[in-house]
Order: structure tokens, then C-alpha cells, then sequence
């Protein structure tokens, strides 16, 4: 997907053989935790949906970042054909090397190439890092209102 050869950074559709190195992945990204279970069930989940959402980055042949695209269908009220940037993460070793600004472009292609013009991404108030990063490629703030519970 990247057409200029000397970029050491490779962005590609994420393969079954890709799971170990996506566990070790998020268990840096979680401070050790290990989600193999997790994972698994997200695979098969990956599987069920379209291939070209699902992607992984390179630098020098090592998987260092990922980013998990979805259509929804009127969940929560949103419109159907709309795209969701529903996981994203960047070895924390490999930050501000524009890799997860590599990865968001490309899912941004693919969903474009599916005719799906309208992305969401959700990500907690105050995370000043997934605010800046979202805003230097280019999101702005919507409109949907989060509401919680707490149950006794
Ligand atoms: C957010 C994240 C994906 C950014 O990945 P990255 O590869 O470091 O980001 P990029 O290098 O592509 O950054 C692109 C631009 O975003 C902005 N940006 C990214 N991280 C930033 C930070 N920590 N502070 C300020 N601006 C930031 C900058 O404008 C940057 O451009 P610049 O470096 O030329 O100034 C990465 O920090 C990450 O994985 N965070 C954890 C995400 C997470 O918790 N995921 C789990 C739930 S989905």
C-alpha cells in the first residue's frame, strides 16, 4: 500500500499469522497485560467483516501499530454506511513517527473505496493525546452525547 519504496514504514491488511505479535502489541500498550482471549474473540470478529479494515503497521518488518476499522448500521441512532476508527494503537517505542497517521489514512482510503464518506472515532474526554492526534489528520468534535450509569 505504500508506493514509496524507502518508507520503512509499511502499512498492510492484518493476517491470521499476525495474532501473536498483535497480543504482544496490545500488552504494551496495556502495561503487561496479556488479552489473548480478547484477541481471539476480536480475530474471528475481524474475519466476519470486511478485509480491508483491518490493518496493521511496519517499521523495518516489525509490527508496530494497528488500526481496526468498522460500517455501522444504525447502532446507537447513526445513520447506516457510517465508518468507525474502532481501535488504534502505536507501540509506544514507535510514537510520532507518523505511523498512526499512516494507518488512519489508509483505513480512511478503504472506506472511501467502499463509498463510506462519514468517520467516527470515539475516545474519552479528557485524552489530550487521541484529541491532538485526531485533529492533526484532520477530525473535528460531533455531535453524538455519551450517557452513563452507574449501577449500585
Ligand atoms: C494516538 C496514537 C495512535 C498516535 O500514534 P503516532 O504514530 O504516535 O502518531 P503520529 O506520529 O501519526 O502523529 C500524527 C500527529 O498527531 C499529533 N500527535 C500524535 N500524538 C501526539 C501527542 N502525544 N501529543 C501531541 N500531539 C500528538 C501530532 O500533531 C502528530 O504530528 P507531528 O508528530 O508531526 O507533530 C498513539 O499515541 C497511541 O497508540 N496511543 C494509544 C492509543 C490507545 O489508547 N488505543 C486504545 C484504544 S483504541
Amino acid at each position: 500500500m505504500n508506493h514509496q519504496t524507502e518508507n520503512p514504514i509499511k502499512v498492510r491488511l492484518l493476517k491470521s499469522d499476525d495474532f501473536n505479535s498483535v497480543v504482544l502489541l496490545d500488552s504494551k500498550l496495556r502495561g503487561g497485560e496479556n488479552r489473548q482471549d480478547y484477541w481471539e474473540k476480536k480475530f474471528a470478529i475481524f474475519r466476519m467483516r470486511h478485509p480491508n479494515l483491518s490493518l496493521v503497521a511496519e517499521l523495518d518488518g516489525h509490527l508496530v501499530g494497528y488500526a481496526m476499522g468498522n460500517i455501522s448500521g444504525w447502532e446507537f441512532g447513526v445513520s447506516e454506511c457510517t465508518g468507525w476508527v474502532e481501535l488504534i494503537g502505536v507501540d509506544p517505542g514507535c510514537r510520532r513517527l507518523h505511523l498512526g497517521q499512516e494507518l488512519v489514512a489508509e483505513l480512511l482510503h478503504q472506506f472511501r473505496s467502499l463509498n463510506v464518506v462519514t468517520i467516527y472515532t470515539l475516545f474519552t474526554a479528557s485524552n489530550q493525546e487521541m484529541r491532538k492526534f485526531f485533529s492533526s489528520i484532520g477530525f473535528t468534535e460531533g455531535q453524538l452525547i455519551h450517557f452513563q450509569i452507574n449501577i449500585p
